[in-house]
This record gives C-alpha cells, sequence and structure tokens, in this order.
C-alpha cells in the first residue's frame, strides 16, 4: 500500500465561539502554550508521512500562510541578536521537501464543500483530512495509527472515541460492525444526530483518511445538517461502494473549538512543556489553596 503522501487541513470557518478573539484572526492560529493549534495540526500530519499540505482558506486566513512562509527579516534580526534557539523554533515548521498548497474556499458551503474543492489539488490518492480544532495529544501520533490501519486494509478510516450520549449533535455519529479480520467497519454515518436519533455514541472526531472515491461522492452531495454540504453525508454515500473502517486511536482529545476544551488543552499542555511544566504545576497548587 503506498504511503498517504498529502494532508488536507480545511481553516476556512470563521470561530464565532470565540468572538471577538477571532474577529480579523484566525482560530486556527490561537496558541496553546507557545505554538498555534494549525502547527500542532501540521506536526501531527508530517510525523505520518504527509508531505504536500493543502489549506482550504477563506477570508481573514492570511496569518495562517504568513505562519508557514519563510520570514528572513525575523530570521536575520533572530541571527544578529544569537537567539538561536528561537532561529531554529521559526525556522523548522515546514521541514525542506514538503510543499504547502492555499485553495480558497470562497462561501461558506460547509466541511463537505471544503474538501471536494481539494480534489485538483489531491488528484487520484488517499489523503489525510485534518481538524486543528481537535487536538489530540498521544505516544504515537493519531494520524500515524489511523495511517498504519490504512496501510493493512487500504480503505477509508475514521478517527473515533465514545462521547457521552446528550452530546451526539455536536459530532457524526456511526454506526459499527467488526470485520472478520477484527476491523471495525462502519454500517451507517449520521451528522449531529439528536441522541434519540443517533446509531450510538461513537464520533468522528476530526480525522480522516479517504480515499479518493469520495470527490465524486462529495460532488453529488446536498445541502445537509445546518443547511452545509456535509463530510459525513459524503462518507454516508461512499459506504454503498467502498468499506470505511474507524479506529478508535488511543489518545487525549481536547475540542479546542469550545472554550472550555481550549481552556483544558492550555492547562495540560503547559502541565507538560518541558520548560514551564514544574513551575506552572507549583503556581496551580497555589490558586487551588488560595
Ligand atoms: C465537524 C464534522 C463532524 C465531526 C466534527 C469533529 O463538525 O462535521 O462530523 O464529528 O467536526 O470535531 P464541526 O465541529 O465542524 O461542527
Amino acid at each position: 500500500m503506498p504511503k498517504i503522501r498529502t494532508a488536507v487541513f480545511p481553516v476556512a470557518g470563521r470561530g464565532t465561539r470565540f468572538l471577538p478573539a477571532t474577529k480579523a484572526h484566525p482560530k486556527e492560529m490561537l496558541p496553546i502554550v507557545d505554538k498555534p493549534l494549525i502547527q500542532y495540526a501540521v506536526e501531527e500530519a508530517l510525523d505520518a508521512g504527509a508531505e504536500k499540505l493543502v489549506f482550504v482558506t477563506g477570508t481573514s486566513k492570511r496569518a495562517i500562510e504568513d505562519h508557514f512562509d519563510v520570514d528572513p527579516d525575523l530570521e536575520r534580526a533572530l541571527e544578529r541578536s544569537g537567539k538561536t534557539d528561537l532561529l531554529d523554533a521559526v525556522r523548522n515548521i515546514v521541514p525542506p521537501g514538503v510543499t504547502c498548497l492555499y485553495v480558497r474556499q470562497g462561501r461558506p458551503l460547509g466541511l463537505g464543500h471544503a474538501v471536494l474543492c481539494t480534489r485538483e489539488a489531491i488528484g487520484d490518492e488517499p489523503f489525510f483530512v485534518h481538524l486543528a480544532d481537535d487536538l489530540i495529544h498521544s505516544e504515537e501520533p493519531c494520524l500515524k495509527q489511523m495511517a498504519e490501519h490504512h496501510a493493512e486494509h487500504g480503505c477509508s478510516v475514521l478517527g473515533v472515541e465514545t462521547v457521552p450520549m446528550d452530546q451526539t449533535g455536536n459530532y457524526g455519529v456511526v454506526a459499527v460492525e467488526a470485520e472478520p479480520s477484527g476491523a471495525q467497519r462502519v454500517t451507517s454515518i449520521v451528522e449531529k444526530p439528536k441522541p434519540e436519533d443517533a446509531p450510538s455514541n461513537l464520533a468522528v472526531v476530526g480525522r480522516y483518511i479517504l480515499t479518493p472515491a469520495i470527490y465524486d461522492h462529495l460532488s453529488q452531495t446536498g445541502k445537509g445538517a445546518g443547511g452545509e454540504i456535509q463530510l459525513t453525508d459524503g462518507i454516508a454515500s461512499l459506504l454503498h461502494d467502498e468499506a470505511v473502517h474507524v479506529l478508535r486511536f488511543e489518545g487525549r482529545r481536547y475540542d479546542c473549538g469550545s472554550k472550555i476544551g481550549y481552556l483544558r488543552a492550555t492547562v495540560e499542555y503547559a502541565l507538560r512543556h518541558p520548560e514551564l511544566g514544574e513551575n506552572f504545576r507549583a503556581y496551580l497548587q497555589g490558586v487551588w489553596e488560595r
């Protein structure tokens, strides 16, 4: 099975839940300690073997392009002042040999439409889709775990976890059955069902490996939940033609699209941070005892 070379990052969404912070600033550039969410996303995809990064952007997203571009003035200034650690940190965001492409999603028609916009950029090979709002901390990067599953089975793979039943309305939700191989095959998928309509409480988090067959299905997909073209509906259609598996990945997910999830991630990443962790732990203990 050839390795997956391309990762898609849909970053056109406006991030209204974080207004006014996201009025002129992409939500994907919100930092968790000292790196923006989108950089964690890119690092995970690179660790899984991606060499081509396709960002689906929209209005007010220029900062993302700047972040992954070279900044010769900044590099010269850091070099002159001998700040070699910082120089390395800004220089190595995108390693040599990795290409960044930016595709514009002109109108906010939904996640399915965002993925469809990448058709020309990707062509006829499987690809990752990574939603930067879902930050996952794990020993082995989540997309890498999924790429290993894909290498073995060759089909589309969705990253899933169980969620409380009253939260099904926030996710794509799947029903699955076990294949003889032990792999879990999707039998149905629904976007943001009410708990009483949900096929289970197994939710798709923002990690996908999709075969290129998804494009034909997305091109036929009409508006779904929220009046948007949903990736979930494209996958529901793909199920008629191909197997789609789920992977219950190892790792802890933070929903950084919500304020509480973002705060949890900030605290826990700060506690794990090699330079700040110890100090921050002492500080938190102090706050707790106050
Ligand atoms: C999107 C998808 C949904 C998925 C979720 C994961 O929803 O449409 O199927 O479960 O991401 O975070 P959003 O959170 O963008 O509304």
